[in-house]
């Protein structure tokens, strides 16, 4: 099959401004191609989440053009934005945020409710077969806060999946998990990208996961 870029930075820079101007990014330039495991490795205060949240559109604040799916960025209105964020993207972080009285399920449709694209019961669905993925089906109806960390990072990735998005933007996903938790959420990202052609970027200080291909920041440059 022929690859199909799915995200791309162009001549990517960015500034801080506060307490003094700091250039945070410098002539970022890359290609993701679609169902592709990325990792961005690098020391820590190198940029590595502040390149995330600009890729995933979060930061707009920034010069160069990033594109996803075809579409420049800094092309839509806020709104189209908003769209192309709910529809296409989905993000994972270190803590999970998800809503700690709600139950499992409830916080995996969030999203899809969000989007309004699909009838109730189909997102159920959707939430359930996206629950089985993940191996936390038996979990759907209990509390989030009820649940082990690892079970709660793996409903933050069922949430994330909901709308089937395009690219799924992951900073330190196993960041806050015991090393038996991280392998397990690690191991099934790498599920997700390669039986099921996925996009995954993933932001990680830990080097010793194997992604398909690792971009190296050091002070807001790429190298090698
Ligand atoms: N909102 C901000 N305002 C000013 N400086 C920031 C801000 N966020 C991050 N920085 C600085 O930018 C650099 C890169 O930060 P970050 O992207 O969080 O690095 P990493 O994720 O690789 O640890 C660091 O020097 C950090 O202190
Ligand atoms: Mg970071």
């Amino acid at each position: 099959m022929p690859e199909k870029t799915i995200l791309e930075a162009r001549h990517l820079d960015k500034y801080f401004y506060d307490p003094v101007k700091f250039h945070v990014l410098k002539d970022i330039n890359l290609r993701v191609e679609e169902g592709e495991f990325v990792s961005i490795v690098g020391s820590s205060g190198s940029g590595k989440s502040t390149l995330l949240y600009t890729l995933s559109s979060l930061d707009t604040d920034y010069e160069g053009e990033v594109i996803i799916d075809q579409t420049a960025l800094r092309s839509l209105s806020n709104d189209d934005l908003a769209r192309l964020r709910n529809r296409s993207i989905g993000f994972i972080f270190q803590s999970h945020y998800l809503l700690a009285d709600f139950t499992a399920i409830e916080n995996i449709l969030l999203p899809g409710l969000k989007l309004g694209k699909r009838s109730k019961p189909d997102l159920l669905r959707a939430a359930l077969e996206k629950m089985d993925l993940l191996g936390i089906r038996d979990q759907a109806d209990k509390a989030v806060n009820t649940l082990s960390g690892g079970q709660q990072q793996r409903v933050a990735i069922a949430r994330a999946l909901i709308n089937d998005p395009k690219i799924i933007f992951c900073d330190e996903p196993t960041g806050n998990l015991d090393s038996g938790n991280a392998r397990i959420v690690f191991d099934l990202l790498k599920d997700l990208a390669h039986n099921y052609k996925q996009t995954i970027l993933m932001v990680t200080h830990d080097e010793s996961y194997q992604t398909d291909r690792q971009i190296r920041l050091h002070d807001g440059r790429v190298v090698d």
